[in-house]
């Protein structure tokens, strides 16, 4: 396995040459594209004799340095690189290569989703397409021209603006080609083309500073209607850019295309974003309410990168977290601006708690700022970017409001053009609060979820609080010594009311702190607003007394959580039912507080949570005992959740405000949870809510409730939507997901006969995500007895790993709790992994996962 290396950050070194500019031509035709690259180079190492540059599997048409074609002797080609030997201080190289775009399975670099070419250049996508200095620190100004048949590609796009159409009336009249510029220098990664027959909206939006920009949102023609939401929220997260961190937008053109073949959500290219058609496409009957608030995120989440990711850049890979967790933290604070704060902060927690924790407790675990890679394809996580952004939070709350924008100015000032560091981030972040933060660093260097101990203790009206904090495990070596971080507590009297309310610094690995002249002993509610990503470990915590007055969202959500986990695993110990929590969640039920966040209180702990905690997973322990305990709110509660249901069902309701989706996700969890008592009632329910409901949100959970009911409407109810929506694939994206994550017997068997189905396209990532990788974290039937699951999904990452790697480990992502697992599913498991492992050519990023998770 020759080309399985491992990359370290120590070795990190600087570039030996920069780029002046760039100058590409694409020539594009439907069997191969010819690509024109001229660069002007200046050595910034004069003891440096030869160029290196990146380039995969080059097919070199010819060479030149300095108008000079270059002999053979003066060059070597190598499989993942072009050597020029002895060249000077300064000069010119023009490359003449070809690439075959329409064989190209990986979705990197150049290739056609569809009848649309399209580019993916981060992390290392650049040098497929042309010999380059494939590496975020080398920033250069790029010009681009795009050359293809006018009619079947009439739209030619690149980065920047536009300054030029070209036609060949002489020569062929049937090709047209677009010149564009981009005047930021920029990395490899951020570069971007795409041709085809496209429809598009446009609009416009004036910048703070009254310059106009033009924006276009291009997608397959015919799907223009459903590209208004995505516009809508492309101006909201312009203008919020401009009012909370006074960033306004630099070029005149802002455009946006959406792709059917992508592996990823979406991608920040400078001026012309590309999108997985996923996160940009909806409308009332097609989207769910998750999919437009997915898109909005999305959309602002790119957009946002224009100035923390493409403006300033990353040195190197292993500093992905500096524009990935901060850009995620911009998002999240951007969604929660918009929408609900204390939705949004519930929401990306249980994100957290579901990816990147398990990820932390994992083979796989890294720091924030990983030390190695042999992939970096494969560092796209949700520890560099949840983790990452909790990260920023923390900053955020430690150094507070004003001085976190003081110090957001002073990056912006200190680092715009240049490819930085996490260490200048922070820099910038102590240097404008004035506060010492080389003590919190440790939260990029070390992987593992910290841990907190809580002693309490009440005496003589003084309430002291020992807090001592765990050694995690981490997985990659030496503990670095204590944490620092914030943590927003309060102290509360039997009647409510909050006597003390605090954000303690925590930095030392124990300390105690002390709260006087208390009058009788308060409860403690801690880690308010999850304000540090850490375990909290608590005993004797009065559950009950918080769900009903605790007056932060996050820890009164928090107590329904961990009352819900404790009743469970009192049941998977054989105990009864825990009439304390009925009680509770009863309380719950009879709130009049906001919809969605009500939704939310209700929602029982999720089997990942769950698992977890224990020491050895069994899913089948686990679903016993939730299922025993939701029957049993399902029976107590009906009458209950029955007028609830009632009371906030709108089936014509088509609003997308917070209020109708509010609406809609508290009737619909209701729902779920009447769900667990398979009756008549409940089968009638789903099936009218089916029929009659507007919305894809409604539709959706009733078909979930039907499939995994034992009513026999469910066949036909499926067969109407295959019908409706054959010809929508992002509609039928959510049909295969249902089907996959079904609990009814059988799935293994209908998810493999899904893939016969004319729909089903193994090389469209979004498909077999929802069909393989839906079933991959079916914990019921993936982890079934007879390891039936598990050769099922190893098989197929055998088999698209061929097609794409990038997707193949992705799916291998499903075996990271191996360890974990019990001896009898460990062993099956274990099986199913090396039967992967030893398949001849397996590619470097399925390696990577799979090799770690054995170790
Ligand atoms: N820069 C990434 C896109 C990307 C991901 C490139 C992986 C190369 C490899 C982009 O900004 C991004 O983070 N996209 C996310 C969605 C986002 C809302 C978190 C994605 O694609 O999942
Ligand atoms: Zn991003």
């Amino acid at each position: 396995m020759s080309k399985i290396k491992e990359i370290f950050l120590k070795d990190y070194t600087k570039p030996s040459f920069s780029i002046q500019s760039v100058d590409l031509v694409f020539d594009l035709f439907e069997e191969y594209t010819t690509v024109t690259n001229i660069m002007q180079f200046t050595k910034l190492d004069e003891t440096v004799n030869d160029l290196k540059l990146h380039a995969v599997n080059l097919e070199l048409q010819n060479l030149h340095l300095n108008d000079l074609k270059l002999q053979e002797n003066r060059f070597v080609v190598e499989e993942e690189s072009l050597c020029i030997l002895n060249v000077p201080n300064s000069f010119s190289i023009k490359i003449v290569n070809k690439i075959y775009p329409h064989k190209n399975t990986e979705l990197e670099g150049l290739y056609k989703s569809g009848d649309i070419f399209c580019t993916q250049n981060e992390p290392e996508g650049f040098r497929s397409i042309t010999p380059y200095l494939d590496r975020p620190d080398v920033m250069s100004v790029f010009t681009t021209t795009v050359i293809a048949d006018k009619e079947k590609y009439p739209v030619l796009l690149s980065n920047g603006n536009k300054t030029q159409c070209h036609e060949f009336f002489s020569t062929d009249s049937s090709r047209h080609g677009v010149t564009w510029h981009d005047p930021h220098p920029k990395p490899s990664y951020l570069f971007a083309l795409v041709a085809g027959d496209l429809g598009s909206i446009s609009d416009s939006y004036t910048t703070a500073s009254g310059k106009p920009v033009e924006l276009n949102i291009y997608c397959d023609l015919g799907n223009e209607s459903k590209c208004y939401h995505a516009m809508k929220s492309l101006k909201e997260a312009m203008l919020w850019d401009e009012e909370k961190y006074g960033r306004e937008y630099d070029l005149e053109f802002y455009n946006i295309v959406a792709v059917d073949s992508f592996n990823m959500g979406a991608m920040e290219n400078k001026g012309l974003n590309i999108f997985n058609s996923a996160y940009v496409l909806a409308d009332e009957d097609s989207a769910s309410d998750v999919n437009f608030m997915g898109i909005q995120s999305v959309i602002a989440h790119e957009y946002f990168h224009n100035w923390t990711g493409n403006r300033i850049t990353c040195r190197d890979w292993f500093q992905l977290t500096l524009k990935e967790g901060l850009t995620v933290f911009r998002d999240q604070c951007f969604s929660a601006d918009l929408n609900s704060q204390e939705v949004q902060r519930i929401e990306d927690v249980k994100a957290l708690r579901e990816r990147q924790f398990v990820e932390d407790a994992s083979p796989t675990a890294h720091p924030i700022q990983p030390k190695s890679y042999i992939s970096m394809n494969n560092f796209y996580t949700a520890t560099v970017y949840e983790k990452g952004a909790e990260v920023i939070r923390m900053i955020h709350t430690l150094i507070g409001k004003e001085n976190y924008r003081k110090a957001t100015d002073l990056y912006f000032e200190s680092f715009d053009g240049q490819a930085v560091t996490t260490d200048d981030f922070v820099w910038a972040m102590s240097e404008a609060s004035g506060i010492n933060l080389d003590a919190f660093k440790v939260w990029y260097h070390q992987s593992g979820t910290p841990k907190l101990k809580v002693k309490k203790e009440f005496k003589d009206g003084v309430y002291s609080l020992t807090l001592t904090q765990g050694i995690s495990q981490s997985v990659d070596g030496k503990e670095q010594g204590a944490y620092f971080y914030p943590l927003k507590m309060a102290l509360l009297a039997k009647n409510g009311e909050e006597v003390v309310a605090k954000t303690l610094t925590i930095s030392q690995m124990s300390e105690t702190f002390s709260f006087e002249n208390l009058e009788e002993e308060p409860v403690l509610s801690i880690n308010r607003d999850f304000s540090a990503p850490i375990n909290i470990e608590e005993e004797g915590s009065d559950f009950a007394f918080l769900m009903k007055h605790d007056s932060n969202s996050f820890t009164r959500y928090e107590a329904a959580q961990s009352f819900a986990v404790e009743t469970i695993e009192q049941l998977m110990q054989g105990e009864e039912i825990n009439e304390a929590f009925v009680t509770a969640f009863g309380y719950i039920l009879d709130l009049d507080i906001d919809a969605s966040y009500k939704a939310l209180l209700l929602e029982l702990p999720s089997v990942s949570s769950l698992m977890q905690r224990q020491r050895e997973i069994d899913f089948d322990v686990i679903y016993e005992a939730k299922e025993k305990l939701a029957e049993y709110l399902a029976k107590y509660y009906e009458q209950k959740l029955l007028s609830l249901y009632a009371e906030y069902h709108e089936p014509k309701s088509l609003e997308l405000d917070n209020t109708a989706m509010g609406k809609r996700a508290l009737k619909n969890r209701v729902l779920r949870l009447l769900s667990a008592n398979d009756t008549q009632k409940l089968q009638e329910l789903a099936k009218v809510q089916y029929e009659n409901s507007l919305t894809m949100t409604d539709r959706v959970v009733a078909l979930d409730i039907l499939e995994n009911s034992s009513s026999e409407y469910k066949e036909e109810a499926f067969r109407d939507f295959y019908e409706k929506y054959k010809e929508q694939t992002l509609v039928m994206n959510k049909y295969f997901s249902l089907l996959s994550a079904s609990h009814r017997e059988g799935v293994l068997q209908r998810v493999i006969a899904l893939q016969g189905d004319t729909v089903y396209d193994e090389k469209v990532p979004n498909l077999v995500r929802s069909v393989i990788g839906v079933f991959a974290r079916n914990y019921k039937y993936f982890h079934a007895k007879d390891g039936s699951g598990y050769t099922f999904v190893a098989d197929k990452i055998i088999e698209i790993d061929k097609i794409n790697p990038q997707m193949a480990s992705g799916l291998a992502g499903a075996f990271k709790i191996y360890s974990k697992m019990n001896e009898v599913n460990k062993k099956l498991m274990q099986v199913a992994l090396e039967c992967v492992i030893s398949t001849q050519s397996l590619s470097k990023n399925s390696f990577e996962i799979i090799n770690k998770i054995l170790k």
